[in-house]
């Protein structure tokens, strides 16, 4: 016997980790910084690990009121009601918990390209099609309501990133409106906001709940995890913000306990320790305006914890940074091959970065000349496998 016909699916490849690569390249894991996964550079708060330890031994126990507090503790930090939080395993849990409560076989979903893999990839497992629209590089990809109505079809699920992985661009509230305005009723907006306190925007939770002049509305959601700003990316935990009508979905559609003991002591923690917060979005802002003014190509600005670089040919660029002990993404599987996409790390981890990124360019560029098989726009051409689906985390 064999699984259903699987071949429209594809595997979901992380992002590679330093025990990996150093054993790989026969060399010691403390050489080697990684900015590649949009990891938090601080780790976890203090406080959350402390609360992890303490939960250890209650770990035979499901996790009821955990569960219930940190949604009551979610529910009042965006001023929602508990049926209005979804807790799930990780954002990417949270996906598939919006996806199984809208989609019906065949139904579309449109996703942005580029974009984060895994929309699509929860999309297909819930029998949905897969449509794209564009965020295009010659705009600097910018996203507003016409970049998703160009290609809009009546779909019923439009996914929009802001900030948006791996660009770092945003979609402001109000082109967010206009989008769900000029969409079908039966179309869900999700904005998937997992990097929304690195940004100085203000959460699409306002157009939920029809605050700061915006009417209330039944057809967006918001997804945000604790993965990034709050750096507990091991633990599994996100969740979404639906609107009052949706709430009851959630006891049908959730995995019984959606979200463990662990990752819920640890996010109650998390949420109460603010300065951690504080200090890991400062640090992302320094670092990335760091970044844009000392590296020696083309930094697009970013709203995240990251930013998206033009080296040419990224294949090329990331391996030489990876052999000097700073790995980074190389952003060829998002379809953006002249492109590399650097986590803001430490003070220390950022200076790093440039200062290597910075050589190999200069070192790459003496190599090529001149020989160089760039294309008219400064270009180097690398073919893209379009098989490849990475984690994009
Ligand atoms: C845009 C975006 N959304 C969602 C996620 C999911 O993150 P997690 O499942 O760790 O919460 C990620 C992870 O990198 C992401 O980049």
């Amino acid at each position: 016997m064999q699984p259903r016909d699987l071949s429209d699916h594809v595997a979901y490849e992380a992002g590679r980790g330093i025990e990996e690569v150093a054993r790989e390249l026969g060399r010691d894991p403390s050489e080697f910084v990684k900015l590649a996964s949009n990891e938090n550079p601080h780790g976890p708060s203090p406080a959350a690990a402390v609360a992890l330890r303490d939960a250890a031994s209650s770990v035979s126990s499901y996790p009821k009121a955990a569960h219930a507090d940190l949604t009551a503790a979610v529910a009042d930090r965006w001023s929602v009601d508990d049926q209005q939080v979804w807790l799930a395993n990780g954002g990417d849990g949270a996906i598939d918990y919006l996806h199984r409560a809208t989609l019906e076989p065949g139904d579309t979903v449109r996703v942005p390209t580029p974009g984060f893999a895994y929309y699509g990839m929860s999309a297909r497992y819930h029998h949905g099609e897969v449509r794209e629209y564009a965020i295009e590089r010659e705009d600097d990809f910018a996203q507003t309501a016409e970049t998703v109505l160009d290609s809009y079809d009546d779909d019923r699920v439009v996914w929009v990133t802001s900030p948006h992985n791996p660009t770092g661009s945003t979609m402001p509230l109000a082109e967010i409106e206009r989008l769900a305005d000029e969409t079908d009723d039966e179309t869900l907006i999700v904005v998937d906001e997992a990097y929304g306190e690195f940004a100085d925007r203000d959460s699409a939770v306002a157009l939920i709940e029809g605050r700061d002049g915006y009417d209330a509305r039944d057809d967006v959601a918001v997804l945000r995890t604790f993965s990034k700003a709050y750096g507990l990316a091991g633990v599994r935990l996100g969740y979404a913000i639906v609107p009052a009508e949706w709430g009851e979905a959630y006891a049908r559609v959730n995995t019984p306990f959606a979200a463990s003991e662990l990752a819920c002591r640890a996010g109650l923690a998390a949420m109460d320790d603010e300065e951690h917060v504080e200090r890991t979005v400062e640090t992302a802002r320094e670092s990335r305006e760091h970044m844009r003014d000392a590296i020696d190509a083309h930094v697009w600005e970013s709203e995240g914890n990251f930013v998206l670089v033009d080296v040419g040919n990224a294949t090329a660029v990331a391996e030489e940074m990876q052999r000097r002990g700073v790995i980074v993404r190389d952003c060829s599987s998002f379809g953006l091959p002249a492109c590399i996409r650097i986590t803001c790390g430490t003070d220390e981890e950022t200076e790093r970065a440039v200062e290597t990124v910075n050589d190999v360019l200069a070192e790459l560029d003496l190599e090529s000349e001149p020989d160089d098989d760039a294309d008219a726009d400064g270009e180097t051409a690398v073919d893209p496998d379009p098989e490849a689906e990475v984690s994009d985390t």
